[in-house]
């Protein structure tokens, strides 16, 4: 037995997934302590995404066992892997095109609401307070991620940054235990992901813990605690961002000599 002080948040084992002739995911597993930044790492087609959609019930893994704060988990339906308390947010944006930022994060805010749904039918007083509540909390949400000024404005039309920001908003309103961000930093300028840094330490300061695929060396590096890196769909280093650095497979994978096969 572990004790709870030991017990990671997230601790996936044994993940296995093929599509048609790809091996995309061999024997792929991973821990992240409670509060801390987890880096995914890897070249082009290593398997990052393919790993983050198995353990958010995107895509179902052939082999793989998996267990939040202590208790197992079957990521076989999405929301139900909201409920337990992870939240994602996606390498080609997902948000709702057309509807305001506002209403984006509040469709978010809905996997946590109380009134059932017969209530929202009558409009009773219990449906109206709970609506109210939402809105305050997803509108405190986009302040947290700065985008307090354009909460009326359509998701379309904000520049790339603001959307994954947006993004990451909605996912919050969830009250993840573990948010996954798969790219966040794509497209962005330098002052852009300064303040996506800053907002990810603040993420952790919330006492959430970060599953952060980046191909941005810098980013990756200056935030997370512990990096695991795959190739091919398997785990070739895991450890601290100066360990996996100079680790000789790790090297070998981004320059591709195949030394490390
Ligand atoms: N739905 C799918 N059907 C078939 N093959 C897939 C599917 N999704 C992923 N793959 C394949 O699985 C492998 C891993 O892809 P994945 O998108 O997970 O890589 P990645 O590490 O996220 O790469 P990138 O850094 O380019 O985003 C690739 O060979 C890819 O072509
Ligand atoms: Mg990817």
């Amino acid at each position: 037995m572990t004790s709870a002080a030991t017990t990671p948040l997230l601790d996936v084992q044994g993940v296995g997934k093929r599509f048609g002739g790809v091996q995309a995911l061999s024997d792929v597993g991973l821990r992240i302590q409670a509060g801390q930044v987890h880096g995914l790492i890897g070249p082009n087609g290593a398997g990052k995404t393919t790993f983050f959609n198995t353990i958010t019930g995107l895509v179902p893994s052939d082999t793989g066992r998996f267990a939040l704060a202590g208790r197992a988990y079957q990521p076989t339906a999405v929301h139900q892997v909201a409920q337990a308390g992870i939240a994602r947010t996606f390498q080609n944006i997902r948000l709702f095109a057309d509807m305001n930022a506002l209403d984006n994060v509040r469709v978010g805010r809905h996997v946590r609401t109380q009134v059932p749904w017969w209530q929202a039918v009558l409009r009773t007083k219990a449906f109206l307070h709970e609506e109210l509540q939402i809105e305050r909390d997803a509108r405190a949400l986009l302040d947290f991620v700065g985008l307090g000024d354009k909460a009326l404005q359509t998701a379309r039309t904000l520049s790339y940054g603001d959307q994954r920001r947006l993004e990451i908003a909605r996912a919050l309103a969830t009250e993840p235990k573990l948010l996954a961000l798969d790219e966040p930093a794509a497209g962005m300028n330098a002052t852009e992901k300064g303040a996506l840094r800053e907002l990810i330490e603040r993420i952790r300061q919330q006492g959430r813990s970060v599953l952060l695929i980046e191909h941005d060396v810098k980013l990756v590096m200056g935030l997370c605690d512990h990096v695991t890196v795959l190739d091919q769909g398997r785990v070739i280093a895991s450890g601290t961002p100066a360990e996996v650095q100079r680790d000789p497979a790790v090297i070998a994978a981004y320059l591709g000599t195949g030394a490390h096969a």
